[in-house]
């Protein structure tokens, strides 16, 4: 089965966030309809440590302002550059917060970095519900798939919903490339295969990137198609061997310096957009490891 056989297409507005480059969607099928929110920011100021939810409620003020019921609040993957909104949308918009299975994997890895309480049990348990590779789902009238994408980390998905995919961090627009592939359980030969499953479905397909990171003289954008990805990415157009991939992602990740927000986001992300528990001060901590990273 497809997620494209006999389902209305998407309607889709984006939410880009300038301090993350991060680009947050609702998908939804019909205003009083249903909707699934992918990929929420909670703002997050690194210098004070403080929150907000101001890119949030922006989300929340469109659901409420087109009737929507929130069905699903998807990660793409557990992001290391931003925090996640979905606990606090959760709270405001009810819905279920999903991820891939094999978040598990990038749990246990941080439950290491982090030496997090053992009350923290890295087998999803966070999430409302964990995709299964090409798992099928509903977003009211739409049909969904959740498409395992590993190689940015191993627990990466893109939702397909009917002629639409948010591809995550596996493709960013034509002339930026591809997301690095270093962190704990990245692989490029992996990324390799899931952009080229991606570039296989039909050349019209919209593909709507997690973030973008525009050069020198262009605006923003967040939305490309199949075809233009294959005939113009500067990374993984056709033509380009996995071998050639790989050496080039390799070189280029060698070269990279970690996120702003990687150490606040991966505690956070690994439990669903949650904090960690209050200390006995009745206040929350992040912890900084050292000479970890
Ligand atoms: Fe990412």
């Amino acid at each position: 089965m497809t997620a494209t056989a006999a389902t209305p297409a998407p309607q889709v507005q984006a939410f880009f966030d300038p301090a993350t480059w991060t680009v947050s969607y609702v998908v939804f099928d019909h205003a009083g309809g249903h909707c699934a929110l992918v990929d929420s920011v909670l703002d997050y100021d690194a210098k004070s440590g403080r929150t907000s939810t101001r890119s949030a409620d922006a989300l929340v003020a469109f659901v409420k302002d087109k009737a929507l019921t929130v069905q699903w609040i998807l990660e793409t993957h557990a992001h290391a550059d931003h925090l996640s909104a979905a606990h606090y949308l959760r709270k405001q918009l009810g819905g279920q917060i999903a991820i891939g299975a094999a978040i598990t994997d990038v749990q246990n890895v941080f439950k290491a970095v982090f030496h997090l309480e053992p009350e923290f049990h890295p087998d999803g348990r966070q999430f409302d519900h964990l995709f299964q590779p090409d798992e099928v789902f509903a977003i009211g009238d739409l049909r969904a798939q959740a498409l395992s994408v590993p190689g940015h980390t191993p627990a990466c998905m893109a939702y397909q919903v009917g002629n639409a995919v948010f591809v995550g961090d596996t493709l960013f627009m034509p002339d930026v490339g591809t997301a690095r592939c270093d962190f704990p359980g990245g692989n490029a030969h992996d990324l390799f295969q899931s952009v080229r499953k991606l570039l296989a479905l039909p050349g019209d397909t919209r593909l709507y990137m997690c973030h973008d990171y525009p050069p020198e003289g262009r605006d923003a954008a967040w939305v490309s198609t199949v075809a233009q990805q294959r005939a113009s990415n500067i990374h993984v157009h056709d033509g380009v061997s996995e071998d050639a991939f790989v050496a080039m992602r390799s070189q280029r990740d060698a070269g990279l310096a970690m996120p702003t927000q990687i150490l606040p986001s991966v505690q956070v992300n690994i439990r669903a957009g949650a904090m960690p528990p209050a200390e006995s001060d009745g206040r929350v901590y992040l912890k900084v490891p050292v000479n970890v990273l």
